[in-house]
């Protein structure tokens, strides 16, 4: 079993191999890819002994009651004020007083609770609060404007919501009406009243503190327990964007945390003594599956920063807190190239092991611009909301082929179908086709990891429609070539990935479709050297309204008001808006004409000769 000194258990660091030509592939990743099964790997998990299963007890107690108590688990920099850390033990207490809080709150198994908040000790608690009460957990990303979050606190039938004063005034109160699930919210930044009875704050609202002061009395560690929940019971809530409708909320059940341990410690190579960064916001999955979950599970040091990107202090971080492994994406990835590697120079990073990136294309660049920065080629994974886990990586030891993601984790089968019309995996009598090596299809795995999500809340009929022919269908296009690496192609669907993040296109049209002004609508993603893409609307106005700058500007405020971070950052006005038959407005026609891309050819991929785009005059 020489293969599992790659990842350490045998407290061996291998030298990373950079090989962009093609080495024979042998040796450890096909040696741990044969022997691994997700039922082995499944004796890593402690439970109760009585088929219970906890994620925040396998991410935190374990080590909490082992020799990692005193560890510090989390050291959260702030942008001005001092550092804090949580060891590992306090980091359970703490956890145990949230838990014990929402329960006084009459919070238990199966309600949801969300958090709007920067990266800061509340929101980690929550998380772990949340789980240990039994309760789901779902995070909103804070630069959301009030839309989206009013949207994913409706669709998720959220009971408690913690955030600052600012944000729930903004985006929650107005609308606190329409929120009939929403029980409870906790404010972080609101103080108790003078001798009050616990209130303070908006009405309606209840400081954090208070909250959890009533957690801390009630708190009692001998007889405190975690919820004993299932392994398939539904632990977290994480909303993805979709081409049509509204976001789907994909549920992630306890036993997700053996896939987030397992490849935390295969692609990232995590283990305790680590010191760990990843800079995905707790807002979306990489922040909670490998910026607290994963990580965690490891036993390692989480290094947390609640300030914004800047280049000079993100590499005094790597530097001065001796960042073992850097978790980033592709776009802040090429901010730091735009710095010029001479900054990177003017730091030194011995501890650093590995730089991994996920979210987007990595360009083959940006891999060996780590080479060049840090001394080491820059790791590339692919996953998504849906898989809860990585999927595809690099891992230390593999030979990186620049451009590529890398190949399928251990217990993970993928494949590349043969598309239909629509640029989907094309299903005939049931089947889907497995394509040979290097032919473009969509990306497909076969389910059965354990993070795999569980169904989208409240729709069935889109959960069924992911899957074929016993295949859990991507929505990415890619090739596999014929040493099994896997080759990013592109979105098979119109789902916009900007910085990092998904949106969908028709979530940022309902909105502009509410400005007096605007007609129609249709939202593409055009390329940009540093976001990936960006939101660019096509409107069409309705009469009586002219087609100028200021009004442009105003819809870029007005979307930008309503939807936060995903609004649409350029606006052209557009007489007509190419529609398909059935009315639709055919986004992919509009970026084709955005890219120069010829159009004839663009409609045979779209669609079928005898279902032609129908463009109307
Ligand atoms: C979509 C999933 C990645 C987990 C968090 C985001 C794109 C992801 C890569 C990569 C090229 C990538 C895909 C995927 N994507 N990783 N390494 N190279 N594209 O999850 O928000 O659900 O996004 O991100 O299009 O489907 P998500």
């Amino acid at each position: 079993m020489g293969d599992l000194a790659v990842h350490g258990r045998a407290g061996q660091r291998r030298p990373i191999e950079h090989a962009p030509s093609l080495p024979p592939l042998v040796g450890d990743y096909e040696a741990r890819r044969r022997s691994f099964s997700w039922e082995a790997a499944g004796a890593w998990l402690q439970g109760d002994g009585e088929g219970h299963l906890n994620m925040a007890h396998e991410a935190v107690d374990r080590h909490a009651e082992g020799e990692l108590a005193d560890t510090v688990a989390i050291r959260f920099l702030a942008r001005t004020a001092p550092t804090t850390e949580l060891t590992y033990a306090q980091l359970r207490d703490q956890s145990d007083i949230v838990a014990t809080a929402l329960r006084r709150l009459d919070i238990g198994p199966g309600d949801g609770v969300c958090t709007l908040l920067p990266r800061s000790p509340e929101l980690y608690l929550t998380v772990l609060g949340t789980l240990k009460a039994g309760a789901v957990y779902c995070p909103l990303f804070p630069a959301f404007g009030p839309e989206p979050v009013l949207e994913r606190l409706r669709l998720g039938h959220i009971r408690v919501l913690v955030t600052d004063t600012p944000s729930y005034l903004r985006k929650v109160e107005p609308h606190r009406d329409s929120l009939p699930d929403l029980r409870h919210v906790l404010l972080t930044d609101a103080e108790a009243a003078e001798g009050g009875d616990g209130a303070g704050g908006p009405p309606g609202t209840m400081p954090w503190s208070v909250a959890l002061g009533a957690g801390a009395a009630a708190y009692d560690p001998d007889t405190f327990t975690v919820a004993p929940t299932r392994p398939d019971d539904p632990a977290l809530l994480h909303f993805t964007s979709g081409t049509t409708g509204k976001p789907k909320g994909a549920v992630h059940v306890h036993e997700a945390i053996l896939a987030h341990h397992v490849t935390a410690e295969f692609a990232l190579d995590l283990r305790p003594g680590d010191i760990y960064w990843c800079t995905a916001d707790p807002g979306w999955v990489t922040g909670t599956s490998y910026g607290i979950l994963g990580p965690l599970s490891c036993g390692v040091t989480i290094v947390t920063d609640a300030a914004d990107f800047d280049a000079r202090r993100w590499y005094r971080i790597l530097q001065d807190e001796g960042v073992t492994v850097f978790y980033t994406a592709p776009t802040a990835l090429r901010m730091l190239m735009r710095t010029g590697v001479g900054l990177a120079h003017e730091h030194a990073f011995p501890a650093l092991r590995h730089v991994v990136s996920v979210g987007e294309p990595l360009n083959p660049e940006a891999v060996l611009w780590g080479v060049e920065a840090f001394g080491l080629p820059v790791h590339d994974t692919w996953w998504q909301t849906e898989t809860g886990a990585i999927m595809v990586s690099n891992f230390p030891g593999m030979p990186v082929r620049p451009g590529s993601m890398g190949r399928p984790v251990p217990g993970v089968v993928a494949a590349v179908l043969g598309q239909g019309a629509d640029g989907r995996a094309e299903v005939t009598d049931g089947h889907v086709r497995v394509l040979g090596p290097d032919e473009v299809g969509e990306l497909a795995l076969r389910p059965g990891w354990p993070s795999m999500f569980r169904s989208y809340l409240d729709d069935p009929d889109r959960y069924a429609r992911a899957f074929a022919d016993g295949w859990y269908l991507s929505g990415d296009l890619a090739r596999i070539d014929a040493d099994g690496y896997v080759w990013f192609i592109g979105r098979a669907d119109d789902v916009i990935k900007s910085a990092g993040h998904l949106i969908g296109p028709f979530e940022v049209e309902s909105a502009l479709m509410e400005h007096p002004a605007v007609a129609e609508v249709g939202v593409i993603g055009k390329p940009d050297p540093l976001a990936g893409e960006i939101v660019k609307a096509f409107v069409t106005l309705k009469v009586g309204h002219e087609p100028t700058p200021a009004l442009a500007r105003e819809l870029i405020a007005f979307g930008r008001h309503r939807l936060g971070s995903v609004a649409p950052r350029e606006i052209a006005f557009d007489q007509a808006l190419p529609h398909t038959r059935s009315g639709k407005v055919m986004r992919r026609l509009l970026r084709a004409r955005e890219l120069g891309l010829p159009e004839g050819d663009l409609s045979t991929v779209e669609r079928p000769a005898a279902d032609g785009p129908e463009v109307r005059p």
